[in-house]
C-alpha cells in the first residue's frame, strides 16, 4: 500500500497550463526551513545553482557540483508540500552529451524526488531537452543571461539590446534570443526562465511561444517571475538592478547577533528563565 500525501503537489503540466493565465510565482530556496515558508505562497520553488554564490560564497556558479544540488534539492523537498520543486543542473553535468544529461537528471530526480530539472542554454540545448522530456524528465529551460557561461561571456551584462533596437525599428526579424526561446519550446521544455533580457524582447518572446516564460530582469509581461530569495529579503548587500528588496533581513540579523553578543559579554544571557532549576517555582 502506498502512503500518499493529502496535499497534491503542483506538477510541470500544471505550470505549463498556466500559459497566459494567473502569473506563476517562483522563488529560490536551498533549505528545508525557507522552503516551508516559500511553499505557502509560491507555485514553483527553484533549487538554483545560485546556492554556490549564496551558501558557499563562490564568485560564480561554475564550481557547483551535482552532489551539492542533490543535497539541497532533497532538503527543499522535505520542507515543502505543494509547490513544484525544480532543481538546477550544475555546470558540467549535462553539456557533454544528451546521455550525460539524462544520467545527471535521473540522479537528481531519483535522489531528491523533485518534479523537474532546469538547464541553461537555448537552441544549442534543444536536442538534449527533447531527449530528456521524451524520457520522462520535465525540463525548465533558461535563456538570455546564462550565468554558467560567465567565463565565455566575460561579464554579467543584460542581453538582447540589438534585438530590442530591431523591434523598435519595426523589423520583423527573429534574433538569437527569440530563436533560443522558440527552440526550447519546440523541444518540449514546459517553461523557460528569461534572465536579464531587454524588456521588448522578453515581451515579444512571451507573446510568441506556447510555454510560460518566467522572467528575472525581463518583463512584467512574462507569464511568471522569479527572484533569488536571499536577494529579495535584503540579505545580500550587492544585488543586480532587477532585484526589488521586499525586506531588510541583513540588518535585522546583524542587530540580533549584536544583541546576543552584548548580552553574553555582560552575562545578561542566559537569564534565570533560560536555565534549568534557576527560577524558583511561584
Ligand atoms: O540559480 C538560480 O537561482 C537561477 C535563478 C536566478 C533563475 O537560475
Amino acid at each position: 500500500m502506498s502512503i500518499q500525501s493529502a496535499v497534491k503537489r503542483k506538477t510541470a503540466p500544471d505550470i505549463l497550463a498556466r500559459k497566459n493565465g494567473e502569473p506563476i510565482v517562483m522563488l529560490t530556496s536551498y533549505h528545508a526551513h525557507t522552503a516551508s515558508l516559500v511553499d505557502r505562497y509560491c507555485d514553483v520553488i527553484l533549487v538554483g545553482d545560485s546556492l554556490g554564490n549564496v551558501m558557499h560564497g563562490f564568485e560564480t556558479t561554475v564550481p557547483v557540483t551535482l552532489e551539492m544540488m542533490i543535497l539541497q534539492g532533497h532538503a527543499v523537498m522535505r520542507g515543502s508540500k505543494q509547490s513544484l520543486v525544480v532543481v538546477d543542473m550544475p555546470f558540467g553535468s549535462y553539456e557533454a552529451s544528451k546521455e550525460q544529461a539524462f544520467h545527471s537528471a535521473a540522479r537528481i530526480m531519483k535522489e531528491t524526488h523533485c518534479g523537474a530539472v532546469k538547464l541553461e542554454g537555448g537552441a544549442r540545448m534543444a536536442e538534449t531537452i527533447a531527449f530528456l522530456t521524451e524520457r520522462g524528465i520535465p525540463v525548465m529551460a533558461h535563456i538570455g543571461l546564462t550565468p554558467q557561461s560567465i567565463n565565455a561571456l566575460g561579464s554579467f551584462r543584460s542581453q538582447g539590446k540589438d534585438e530590442a533596437e530591431a523591434l523598435a525599428r519595426g523589423e520583423n526579424v527573429r534574433g538569437p534570443i527569440q530563436n533560443d526561446a522558440i527552440a526550447v519550446a519546440e523541444a518540449g521544455a514546459f517553461s523557460v526562465v528569461v534572465e536579464a533580457v531587454a524588456e521588448p524582447v522578453a515581451r515579444k518572446i512571451t507573446q510568441t511561444i506556447a510555454i510560460p516564460t518566467i522572467g528575472i530582469g525581463a518583463s512584467s509581461a512574462c507569464d511568471g517571475q522569479v527572484l533569488v530569495l536571499e536577494d529579495m529579503l535584503g540579505l545580500n548587500a550587492r544585488v543586480p538592478k532587477f532585484v526589488k528588496k521586499y525586506g531588510n533581513l541583513g540588518s535585522m540579523i546583524e542587530e540580533a547577533i549584536e544583541g546576543y553578543a552584548n548580552e553574553v559579554r555582560s552575562r545578561a544571557f542566559p537569564g534565570p528563565e533560560h536555565v534549568y532549576g534557576g527560577k524558583p517555582k511561584a
